[in-house]
């Protein structure tokens, strides 16, 4: 048996701020205390630290294919990245081939990812054809611990599902405890906007944020929630942008309903004034739902602080800017859509502690145990207790950092936030208990991460 003390730091869970030393044994938490002469292997000293449950990223996709490209980080790049920021568990996204089986596409999925992962990681599913046989097999998915199910209502021909298929799913989630996650825009609607748009000569990377029109989010928000309460089931409202899409939501949760949304570090800290940067700078900056006016941060802070927002997960989807993102150089629809940002959620949510949009529990609360409870994987994951999986961060809040393309770990040729200044830096990262980030030091390898089968959603039982 491995003993691994943490000393002098202040843990900081959603609950609690305690000066207290963790104790760990092997892989778990085994007791928070104040002078108990505790021995150890290891002891790590964090006075003046913050010691936070490690980071749970709830929306990733490593190698996702996309638009005829694949994203760049491997789930090895991705999730080093993502230890390297203070995550110590992503759930990203098995995508069902159009016409096969969910299971086709979870077997494909488990099969890029095993061996490889940093950190440990769990599958939503995409359901990408709704048929029958694919929501009979939402059960057995289920059963094996993909407790959640992504559709979406935009990308109409490649990933899209009409109201009926959503319906059906949605109704089949209720019956058997999948979670329903949704991309909320109505993409037949955004479809004819793009085709006029072209038709217009509007190509550039900045007109992608005009045709995926704020009311076509707010729209397809509405509906999803109408037909979740007609289904009788819970709907997670996935990457949300704009303030009249988070009304939808906050509607529907002031009217008891189980309709619970995210948004990403991006929609807080960019807005459409860096998809219409000079060139094709742009470009840099497309993902979907699309980055809105600056205006819209301060509403999705305040959604934050009330709960109507409570998860922040990253959507982290990146492509490179060299052969990448260029493919859509005349032609803003053929960008392919998605940002990198998995490495930097817990630094820039620190930076809305430090800003004084979020408290130190709510940015623990929104980071860690939220998107833990959520996906059922607390208290395993999400927080600092005895029993529970020893990821934790050391968090210095003092610290700061530059974010850049030269010092980051993601396997992309450009940062979002390049020249963003930082108060807070993570010092070191325990997975399960073995320290593989430890101040400049990179002291895990691929394959240490381990699929996690994940219990139904923690709000609905
Ligand atoms: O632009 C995005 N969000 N790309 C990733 C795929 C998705 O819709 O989440
Ligand atoms: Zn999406
Ligand atoms: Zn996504």
């Amino acid at each position: 048996m491995s003993r691994t003390l943490i000393t002098g730091g202040t843990v900081v869970t959603a609950a609690d701020e305690m000066a207290v030393d963790v104790l760990v044994e092997d892989e778990r938490v085994v007791a928070l205390g104040v002078g108990q002469n505790w021995t150890a292997d290891t002891v790590l000293d964090a006075t003046g630290r913050y010691v936070l449950p490690g980071g749970v990223d709830g929306h990733t996709h490593m190698e996702m294919p996309f638009g005829g490209t694949v994203a760049a980080d491997t789930f090895e790049t991705g999730t080093r990245a993502a230890a390297w920021g203070g995550t110590t568990t992503i759930v990203d996204f098995a995508i069902q081939p159009r016409g096969g089986a969910l299971r086709e596409g979870l077997d494909a999925w488990l099969a890029k990812a095993e061996g490889n992962c940093a950190i440990d990681y769990g599958f939503h599913m995409i359901m990408s054809d709704v048929n029958p046989s694919s929501l009979k097999e939402m059960e057995v998915l289920v059963g094996e611990g993909v407790t959640s199910f992504k559709l979406f209502m935009a990308y109409p021909g490649v990933l899209y599902s009409d109201d009926g298929q959503v319906l059906r799913a949605m109704q089949r989630g209720a019956q058997t405890g999948g979670l329903i996650l949704m991309h909320a825009e109505n993409g037949i609607a955004i479809d004819v906007l793009i085709e006029q748009a072209l038709a217009r000569g509007e190509t550039d990377p900045r007109y992608h944020g005009i045709v995926r029109h704020e009311l076509l989010e707010a729209e397809a928000t509405h509906r999803a929630i109408k037909l979740a309460q007609v289904a009788g089931a819970p709907v997670y409202i996935v990457h949300l942008s704009a303030a009249s899409a988070l009304a939808e939501v906050a509607k529907a949760r002031d009217e008891g309903l189980n309709a619970f949304a995210e948004t990403c570090p991006q929609y807080l800290f960019l807005s459409v004034d860096d998809l219409g940067r000079p060139g094709f700078e742009g470009s840099k900056y497309v993902c979907s739902t699309p980055l809105r006016p600056v205006e819209h941060q301060a509403a999705l802070w305040r959604g934050l602080r009330t709960d109507d927002l409570s998860v922040v997960s990253t959507d982290h989807c990146p492509f490179c800017f060299k052969g990448q993102k260029e493919m859509g150089i005349g032609d803003f629809s053929k960008i392919p859509n998605g940002l990198p940002g998995v490495e930097h959620r817990m630094d820039l949510l620190h930076q809305g502690v430090v800003e004084g949009h979020i408290s130190r529990r709510r940015w623990v609360e929104i980071a860690c145990a939220t998107p833990a409870r959520m996906f059922g994987l607390y208290p395993r994951k999400g927080t600092i207790a005895p029993g529970s999986d020893a990821d934790i961060v050391i968090y210095d809040p003092t610290a700061t950092q530059v974010l850049s393309t030269q010092t980051h770990h993601m396997a992309v040729d450009y940062s979002c936030y390049e020249g963003k200044q930082i108060t807070g830096r993570v010092e070191a990262v325990l997975s399960r208990g073995r320290v593989i980030v430890d101040g400049g030091e990179y002291r895990g390898a691929k394959g240490d991460g381990r699929f996690q089968r994940r219990d139904t959603c923690g709000y609905l039982r």
